[in-house]
């Protein structure tokens, strides 16, 4: 079963781990190398103060199979704007041994419900990159519509991607 969590610091280990899986960092905007101080650093700083515009929750395993409740990723609403009730979804699953087996689509869904529900948040946009095809059919199987694509719009390791923009409004969320 999948769960959203808060971070919190004994999470860092794992944060750590994935800061050294160059594809993961690439797909997320993390910089590459980054010190374990460094990187400590900065997640401190994120648990003692969280930007306000940024709600983000650990993905967590739990059940028989995962007795530990095993953080596998973590899900952001990210440019929260209560005024205009809008915020931009994120999703990455830095355990490579749990892509794919769904764990993406359920967490992207609970913090679709936490972002309509709680929030009162009447539109979630997403933005990925265009060769992330995992990410798009995830966003397509939410039932997110593709909005827009900026042409040519980041270089992505070392070319000029295309970086696909999809939303959704409140009412086609079906939780
Ligand atoms: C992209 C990512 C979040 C997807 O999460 P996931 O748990 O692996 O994805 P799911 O298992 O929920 O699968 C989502 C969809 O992708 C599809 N999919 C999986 N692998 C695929 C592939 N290689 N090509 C095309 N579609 C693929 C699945 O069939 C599923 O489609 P459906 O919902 O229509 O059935 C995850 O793989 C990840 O974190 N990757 C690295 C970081 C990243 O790319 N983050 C996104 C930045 S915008």
């Amino acid at each position: 079963m999948v769960l959203l969590r808060p971070l919190v610091m004994s999470d860092l280990s794992r944060i750590l781990a994935w800061s050294q899986d160059e594809a993961f960092c690439l797909a997320n905007g993390w910089p590459l190398g980054l010190s374990p101080e460094k990187l400590q650093d900065w997640f401190v700083r994120l648990l003692n103060n969280p930007p306000a515009d940024l709600v983000r929750r650990g993905i967590v395993l739990t059940g028989e199979e995962d007795p530990e409740e095993q953080l596998v990723g973590f899900v952001d609403l990210r440019d929260l704007n209560l005024l205009e009730k809008r915020a931009r979804l994120r999703i990455a699953i830095g355990e490579e041994a749990h892509r794919g087996q769904r764990v993406g689509h359920a967490a992207g869904k609970l913090m679709l419900e936490y972002g309509f529900t709680e929030l009162g948040l009447e539109r979630i946009t997403a933005e990925v990159h265009g060769s992330n095809l995992e990410m798009r059919s995830l966003l397509e199987g939410l039932g997110f519509t593709l909005e827009g694509i900026l042409r040519q719009h980041e270089t992505h390791q070392g070319i000029k991607e295309d970086v696909y923009l999809y939303g959704m409004l409140r009412q086609e969320f079906s939780g």
